[in-house]
């Protein structure tokens, strides 16, 4: 396996510049654990629907192994509603904390105090001048090909913009799911490559094997990016950052059409219902255009491992592009 050298692998003490994203519920302790054991940064989301005692019992599977290199994601405006969720992030004592989706100035002072790393998750200019001024360690660039909540910009015009604005360094996110991807987003300058839809299918992650089947089975022009799932849950999310999921039946019917959608009494108990028995002709799932690449289950290991051998050699064949 290469041994990488970037401020992230340095920062981490981790030998390769990838880290799965923390997706919630799916990456889990036995995901994170897995990708850390692999020499890259496994994540573990904190779940806005799960109890204080559930995000323990993930936190006791992902600690119960001798590697101390894990991170732990947070999502701003659940922070701000569940504040006991900093106190759990800082008693499992992880290398990392990310917060995504908003301002996290107001936690950073207390994550540094405790000697952890704090990034930040932003998806276009303003999200990463507010990063940059609350004084985080690294930036994650979102880019809207990501799977999950994000913005409207692309990765790639994103990761040049943000590049330039500092001398932080910069993990990329959005569409990666190859060597190609991560050795293209270190050749730019990033110091990672931050890798969440291809998770989807890594055996330990918490992903239904239906909605497996359905991402394997779709390829890059089947997501949208959408406000429906949230408007239908009633969950919080402010509303520039909407979620790219699957098309499906019902996204299609009511995307844009959120407010009919709402004084519809049927469309939000179908929905329920959908959610219950797993029925994803309703139900979302939530993953980004990468799914267009993925194939098949694999071990978060193999995952790894093979975008870090395919990207070194990428980038080796990149340096021969110079006489
Ligand atoms: C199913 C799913 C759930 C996600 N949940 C979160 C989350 O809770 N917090 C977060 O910061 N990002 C979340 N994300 C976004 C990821 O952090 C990341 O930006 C994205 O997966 C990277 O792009 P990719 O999916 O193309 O690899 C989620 C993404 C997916 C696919």
């Amino acid at each position: 396996m290469p041994h990488f050298q970037t401020d992230l692998t340095e920062l981490l003490g981790i030998r390769l510049p990838i880290v799965n994203a923390p997706m919630t519920p799916q990456a889990g302790g036995a995901l994170a654990g897995a990708v850390s054991d692999a020499g890259a940064l496994g994540m573990l989301g904190f779940d806005e629907d799960e109890s204080a005692e559930q995000i323990r019992e993930q936190i006791a599977i992902l600690k119960d192994r001798s590697n101390p290199n894990f991170g732990i994601g947070l999502v701003a405006w659940v922070l701000q509603k569940r504040p006991e969720l900093l106190q759990i992030a800082l008693d499992a004592k992880p290398k990392l904390v990310s917060i995504s989706f908003g301002d996290a100035s107001a936690w950073v002072g207390a994550l540094h105090d405790a000697g952890i790393l704090v990034s930040c998750q932003i998806q276009n200019r303003h999200w990463a001048q507010v990063a940059l001024d609350a004084g985080v360690d690294f930036l994650i660039a979102q880019g809207t090909e990501a799977g999950g909540h994000t913005g409207a910009v692309g990765t790639l015009p994103l990761l040049q913009i943000v590049l330039d604005m500092s001398d932080k360094p910069v993990i990329a996110a959005g569409g990666i799911a190859t060597g190609r991807g991560v050795a293209a987003v270190l050749a730019a300058g990033a110091c990672g490559a931050w890798v969440g839809t291809p998770f989807l299918l890594a055996k330990e992650s918490r992903t239904t094997t239906e909605a497996q089947k359905r991402i394997t089975a779709s390829d890059e022009t089947q997501t949208i990016l959408t406000s429906v799932y949230d408007r239908v849950q009633g969950k919080g999310w402010p509303k520039e950052f909407r979620g790219r999921a699957l098309r499906n039946a019902f996204v299609e019917k009511w995307n844009e059409h959120e407010n009919e959608m709402l004084a519809d009494a049927n469309a939000v108990a179908d929905f329920k219902s959908a959610k219950v028995s797993r029925d994803f002709n309703t139900a979302n799932i939530y993953a980004g255009q990468s799914v267009g690449m993925l194939h098949g289950l694999r071990s978060a290991r193999e995952i790894v491992e093979q975008l870090a051998a395919d990207a070194a050699v990428r980038l080796k064949e990149g340096a021969e592009l110079l006489t």
